[in-house]
């Protein structure tokens, strides 16, 4: 008896440990989708000629953009150590094997933003403003994240 509730109790604690791990693996990202939303749906998608030119909407994407990526290094900060499930990308395990490289791609990520900041006045700087983000959001893709479908 005591050992069956012993077993029960563990199968227990594993399972909120597998939670836990997704629940990680999800906030991970989340993440990257609430840097991709200002990113592609504001930014790229105006300097594509997708959405009109709207100023307003241009200083929001940038200063949440900067917001989101400020928290990288903190949101992956743990090893959730399991897939998320269904998902097109998932992050490498060098970024857990070499997390101060991994950190240092995020501050050439934050000055593209900053340098934006106040140059982005048309569709031609926007264009500019993206190309130049995208290098260093590449710069991290590159090595620490991994293509799974
Ligand atoms: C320091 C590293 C790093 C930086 C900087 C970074 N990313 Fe990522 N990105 C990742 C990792 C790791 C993943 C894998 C996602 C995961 O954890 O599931 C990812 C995934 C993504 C995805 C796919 C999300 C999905 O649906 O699975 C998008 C889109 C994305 N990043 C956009 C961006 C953009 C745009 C920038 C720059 C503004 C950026 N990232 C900067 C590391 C980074």
């Amino acid at each position: 008896m005591i050992r069956v509730a012993m077993a029960a109790g563990l199968l227990v604690f594993g399972a909120s440990v597998v939670f836990a791990q997704q629940d990680l693996a999800v906030k991970q990202d989340n993440l990257m989708k609430a840097i991709a939303k200002p990113f592609y749906g504001v930014l790229s998608a105006t300097a594509r000629g997708r959405a009109p030119y709207d100023q307003a909407a241009i200083n929001t994407a940038l200063n949440q953009l900067e917001q989101e990526v400020g928290k990288i290094a903190a949101t992956y900060a743990d090893n959730p150590k399991e897939r998320l499930k269904g998902a097109e990308y998932g992050p490498s395990q060098k970024v857990w094997q070499n997390k101060a490289d991994f950190d240092s791609k995020i501050p050439p990520v934050l000055k593209a933003i900053a340098d934006s900041k106040g140059k982005v006045k048309d569709v031609e700087t926007t264009k500019v403003a993206v190309q130049a983000i995208n290098t260093q959001c590449d710069g991290c893709h590159e090595t620490y994240r991994i293509k799974l479908k």
